[in-house]
């Protein structure tokens, strides 16, 4: 299956890439409302690290066929290069597009695994507010800025190039 299954024309794994966009947002919120307000420090990690290994995974098998089995995203756009779908002046504002996107899609995982591995080294086992909770606090704010960003111009992308 190369057309994905959400209906439009792109590949399976961008219509998997962008239900992991979709879906990361709630569980990120149910996670920051676990801790902030249901103060279960236990629960919080658990789906953090989750969220973490399912994206991880996904991405990287996103990446795997984007650009090693596609050759990248214009050839997925651009199935039929005698029948292009996207016109060039179109393809060009899909790029900036893209562009954006990947500021945030890059930053993501950078920031991502510094609020993982550092809130992993120095919280206490089990974890509860310490001496590393103002640091946190703040890596895990600009983390989930980065990740909705990342999935409102992933969608944006999505958009643009298959639904539009
Ligand atoms: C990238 C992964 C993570 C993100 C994005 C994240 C995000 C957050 C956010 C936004 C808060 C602040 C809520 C508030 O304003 O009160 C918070 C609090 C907290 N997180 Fe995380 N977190 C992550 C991973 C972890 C991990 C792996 C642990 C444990 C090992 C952990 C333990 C805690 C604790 C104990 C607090 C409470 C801090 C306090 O109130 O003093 N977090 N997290």
């Amino acid at each position: 299956m190369s057309n994905g299954f959400l209906g439009y024309d792109a590949s399976l794994m961008l219509d998997v890439v962008v239900c992991a966009l979709v879906l990361v947002v709630p569980t990120l919120a149910y996670s920051i409302y676990v801790v902030k307000i249901r103060r279960n420090y236990v629960r919080h990690r658990n789906v953090q690290v989750a969220l973490g290994a399912v994206l991880l995974v996904t991405v990287l098998a996103f990446e795997i066929d984007l650009q090693v089995v596609h050759g990248g995203w214009e050839n997925v756009v651009n199935r039929d290069p005698d029948e292009p779908r996207l016109p060039p002046e179109r393809l060009e504002f899909v790029q900036q597009i893209l562009r954006v996107h990947l500021v945030f899609a890059i930053s993501t995982p950078l920031l991502w695994a510094a609020t993982l591995l550092l809130a992993w080294r120095r919280f206490p086992r089990p974890p509860f507010p310490s001496a590393h909770s103002r640091l946190h606090k703040r890596l895990g704010w600009l983390s989930t800025a980065d990740i909705a960003l990342t999935s409102v111009t992933g969608l944006m992308f999505y958009y643009v190039a298959f639904v539009a």
